[in-house]
């Protein structure tokens, strides 16, 4: 089935080393900007009709620079994003307002192995008529809690816990309306967007990611990306 996609392009990458080599986003990897393994991800998707890119609005020129070479068949619309990841996914919804799609999936542009697999998984729990569908992985290493000193205060037993990803999954119309509530009904700051369908009483499915669907948060996940594709490659 078709779906929107919302790209969120707009942070500034600061856990990645310093703030000289840029947003990881636009760093490449394989020979290629992240973001342009990321967009191919779902270009390729017979789904997907419609993307929005949100990103920063210092970034402008590094975008246009990326996906030179990138002819997708489908037009790539960009809006600029806010001081938060949920800021961010907010200005890239809205953007899709008058095209009102059933689906909405939401990605990080620092994930750049997603897999078709992984998306069709999450728009199969859409299809059997789920509002929010989360692509995760169960938790396999002991979870500790720390404190200050560096020390251990606590073990938190792993059973029922999963590691989120993204593209998560939405019927459009109840996302919009959580993030719209979720600004105008709390303080809060939400780190992800099946976080405020959580808030907002949404029921979210889990369906498997993948191990290799990794968020590239730091240099060294940048370092790791790199080889990957470059050994792939030979
Ligand atoms: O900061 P975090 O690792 O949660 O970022 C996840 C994704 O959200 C990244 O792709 C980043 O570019 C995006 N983001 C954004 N706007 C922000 C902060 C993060 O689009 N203000």
């Amino acid at each position: 089935s078709k779906f929107a996609l919302v790209i969120v392009a707009a942070g500034r990458g600061e856990r990645a080393g310093s703030p000289s080599d840029g947003p990881k986003q636009y760093r490449r990897i394989g020979g290629k900007p992240v973001i342009v393994w990321t967009l191919s991800r779902f270009l390729t998707h017979p789904g997907c009709s419609d993307i929005v890119v949100v990103i920063h609005p210092d970034d402008e020129a590094l975008y246009a620079d990326a996906i030179v070479g990138l002819s997708p068949e489908r037009p790539i619309k960009t809006v600029f994003g806010g001081a938060n990841r949920q800021a961010s996914v907010r200005a890239g919804l809205d953007a899709l307002r008058d095209t009102r799609p059933a689906y909405v999936l939401i990605h990080d542009a620092v994930r750049p192995f997603v897999t078709q697999d992984v998306i069709d998984r999450v728009l199969s729990a859409l299809d059997a008529g789920h509002h929010a569908a989360l692509p995760a992985v169960a938790v396999a290493d002991t979870l500790k809690r720390g404190d200050a000193e560096g020390n251990v205060t606590d073990t938190i037993a792993r059973a029922g816990l999963f590691g989120a990803q993204t593209p998560q999954g939405f019927d459009f119309a109840s996302i919009s309306a959580a993030h719209a509530r979720a600004v105008t009904e709390t303080g809060a700051e939400f780190t992800d967007d099946c976080a405020i369908a959580e808030w907002a009483g949404l029921t979210v499915r889990l369906t498997p990611g993948s191990p290799v669907n990794v968020k590239l948060t730091t240099a060294e996940d940048l370092a790791m990306a790199d080889e990957r594709l470059s050994s792939q490659a030979r």
